[in-house]
C-alpha cells in the first residue's frame, strides 16, 4: 500500500472512497462532511439522519455519489464527541475506515483533511497513517486473504503548503506503523518456520538494509563467554540457540541504551510441560521481535543515542538434553541459578543477556518479554507491566509509551519479593509462588542488571490477541507488534 498527500479538496478528488471523519456533537454541519454534503446536495446529511448515524468513534456508513462527485463512494466515520477525541480516536477511526474500504473492494481511497487542537498537524498525520497502514495490516503469507486490498491512500489537504506540512508526519507515521508490521509477521510466523537461527539471520537482514553492526553468539561462543543460563535452556532443542546483537551508533551518541528481548521461539514449557496454550507459545519471542524490528528504524528516526538491540534466542523444549527440575545453572555474571521449574525460561535466558548488555557498558536497559501469565491476570489484554529499578526512567517509559498510543501500568518492585526467589542450594531459583508472579519474574531479572538503570515490559498481556477479546480497528487478532512504537518513542526522547 502506498500512502501520499495531495493538494485537492474532498469534493473534488477522484478516488473509490472518500473517507470524510464525524464528530458526535457537530455531525456534518462542519468541517469537510459539510462541504461534501453541499456538493452532494444534502444527501449525505439527510443519508446520515435516515440511518440514525450519531457519529460513535469507529462506526462507519457509506454513501454512493452516482456521479454527483468524482468520489465514487464517501465513507463516514465517527470520531466520538469533539471534547473528547485523542490521537487515539483518530488513529482508531482511520483504521476502522480503511477496513471499510478493504470490504468494499476499493483500491484508491482518499482521507479528508482533519485537526485535533491542540496536537499538531505532524502528530495528527502521524497516528492517522499508522491506523491506516496497521488496520490494513493481514497475516497472509499462508492462506490467500479473501476481500480487496486498497493500493493507494492519498491524504488530502487544502493546498500546497499544508500538504507539504503532512509530509513529516506522513514519513514518521510510515516508519513506526511499517516496523511494527514487521514485528507482528516475525510473531506471526509459526515456530516451524522460524527458529532461533533464522531469526538471526532476520536479524542479519535487517542489519544490512539499516547499516547495523551485527553480531551473533552460537552456543560454543556462548559456552567461551559462560551463558550457562541460555545454553540450559536452549539444550533441549534439536535447533540451537543463538545471542543476536544489533548495534546502532550514530557518531555523536554520548550515551548506549541496550534494548533486550525474549526471543523464545516456541515455549513447550520444556520438562515442565504446559497444560494450556501450547498453541499460542510461537509468540514467546514477541520481545525480540520487537527489539529487532525497533533497530531496523533507527536510521531512518536517527536518535542521537548509541543503541544497542540484544535477543537471546532458544526454543523451549523437552529431551533427553532438556534442562530438568533440580538443574543448577552459572549465568554470564557468575550468579547461580536453580531451575525449580523449566516453563519459567525467559527470566533464565534474559539473565545471561542482561549480563552482556552490562558487560558491553549499556548505561542504561530496557527489556521486553513475554515473561508472565500473572501480568495477564492482573492486566487481561490491556496493558503491558513496567517494573523497574528506577522511577526516573519508568516516568519516560510511561510518558514514551502514552506519546506512542500503547498501554502499560507499572506494578510494584518490593524488595519483599526477592525472599521467594532465593533458593537453599543456588544464589537464585528461577520460580516462586504464583502470587506477584510478574513482579519477582521481574526482581529476578534485577539481579543480573548490576544497579544499571533499568526497565523490565511484560509484554505478555499485549502481545498476542487469542481470541476477539482486546482486538480493535487496528489490532487485529494474533501479532500486534506491541512494544516497537514505545520503544521508538522512547529512543527519540533519550538523545
Ligand atoms: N511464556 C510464558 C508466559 C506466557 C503465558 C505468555 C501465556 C503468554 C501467554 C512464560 O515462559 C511462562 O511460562 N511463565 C510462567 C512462569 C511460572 C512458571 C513461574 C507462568 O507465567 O505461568
Ligand atoms: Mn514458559
Ligand atoms: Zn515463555
Amino acid at each position: 500500500m502506498d500512502v501520499v498527500t495531495a493538494a485537492a479538496s474532498p469534493e473534488s478528488f477522484a478516488c473509490d472512497a472518500l473517507v470524510v471523519g464525524i464528530f458526535q456533537d457537530v455531525g456534518p454541519a462542519d468541517g469537510p462532511a459539510a462541504r461534501v454534503d453541499k456538493a452532494l446536495g444534502g444527501v449525505l446529511a439527510a443519508a446520515l439522519a435516515e440511518e440514525r448515524f450519531e457519529g460513535k468513534p469507529a462506526k462507519t456508513a457509506v454513501l454512493h455519489t452516482h456521479g454527483k462527485i468524482p468520489a465514487r463512494r464517501v465513507i463516514v466515520v465517527g470520531l466520538g464527541p469533539k471534547g473528547q477525541a485523542t490521537l487515539e480516536t483518530l488513529r482508531k477511526a482511520a483504521a476502522a475506515a480503511i477496513l471499510r474500504a478493504r470490504d468494499l473492494h476499493a483500491a484508491h481511497v482518499a482521507f479528508s483533511p482533519a485537526s485535533l487542537a491542540p496536537h499538531p498537524a505532524e502528530l495528527v498525520t502521524q497516528a492517522r497513517v499508522e491506523g491506516i497502514v496497521l488496520g490494513h495490516y493481514r497475516f497472509s503469507k499462508y492462506k490467500k486473504p479473501d476481500g480487496g486490498e486498497v493500493r493507494t491512500v492519498t491524504l488530502l489537504a487544502g493546498n500546497q503548503d499544508q500538504a507539504k506540512l503532512l509530509e513529516d508526519g506522513l514519513a514518521r507515521g510510515l516508519l513506526t506503523a511499517e516496523a511494527t508490521a514487521f514485528a507482528r509477521d516475525l510473531v506471526n510466523e509459526p515456530p516451524n518456520h522460524l527458529f532461533p537461527e533464522r531469526l538471526a539471520e532476520i536479524a542479519h537482514d535487517v542489519a544490512r538494509e539499516a547499516n547495523l553492526k551485527y553480531m551473533v553468539f552460537d552456543p560454543a561462543a556462548m559456552d567461551a563467554l559462560g551463558m550457562g543460563a541460555i545454553l540450559a535452556v536452549g539444550s533441549g532443542s534439536a535447533n540451537p540457540p543463538r545471542l543476536i546483537s544489533l548495534e546502532y551508533a550514530p557518531p555523536r551518541a554520548r550515551k548506549t541504551v541496550a534494548i533486550v528481548g525474549k526471543g523464545v521461539c516456541y515455549d513447550s514449557g520444556g520438562i515442565n510441560l504446559k497444560k494450556e496454550d501450547l498453541q499460542w507459545m510461537k509468540s514467546d519471542m514477541a520481545g525480540g521481535a520487537a527489539v529487532i524490528a525497533a533497530m531496523g528504524a533507527l536510521p531512518a528516526l536517527r536518535p542521537n543515542v548509541r543503541v544497542l538491540g540484544i535477543v537471546a534466542a532458544v526454543e523451549n523444549m523437552l529431551s533427553g538434553r532438556a534442562a530438568k527440575p533440580g538443574d543448577i545453572v552459572r549465568a554470564m555474571n557468575g550468579k547461580t541459578i536453580e531451575i525449580n521449574n523449566t516453563d519459567a525460561e525467559g527470566r533464565v535466558i534474559l539473565a545471561d543477556a542482561l549480563a552482556y548488555a552490562v558487560q558491553q557498558d549499556a548505561a542504561e536497559i530496557v527489556d521486553l518479554a513475554t515473561l508472565t501469565g500473572s501480568a495477564m491476570v492482573a492486566l487481561g489484554y490491556q496493558a503491558a507491566a513496567v517494573m523497574s529499578n528506577s522511577p526516573e526512567l519508568t516516568g519516560r517509559l510511561l510518558r514514551a509509551a502514552e506519546s506512542a498510543g500503547e498501554r502499560v501500568w507499572q506494578l510494584p518492585l518490593y524488595e519483599e519479593f526477592l525472599d521467594d526467589m532465593r533458593s537453599p542450594v543456588a544464589d537464585l531459583r528461577n520460580s516462586g509462588s504464583r502470587y506477584g508472579g510478574a513482579q519477582k519474574g521481574a526482581i529476578f531479572l534485577r539481579e543480573f542488571v548490576d544497579g544499571r538503570p533499568w526497565a523490565h515490559l511484560d509484554i505478555a498481556p499485549t502481545a498476542f490477541l487469542e481470541r476477539d477479546e482486546g482486538t480493535g480497528p487496528y489490532l487485529p487478532k494474533g501479532a500486534t507488534g506491541f512494544g516497537v512504537r514505545t520503544l521508538l518513542a522512547y529512543l527519540s526522547a533519550v538523545a
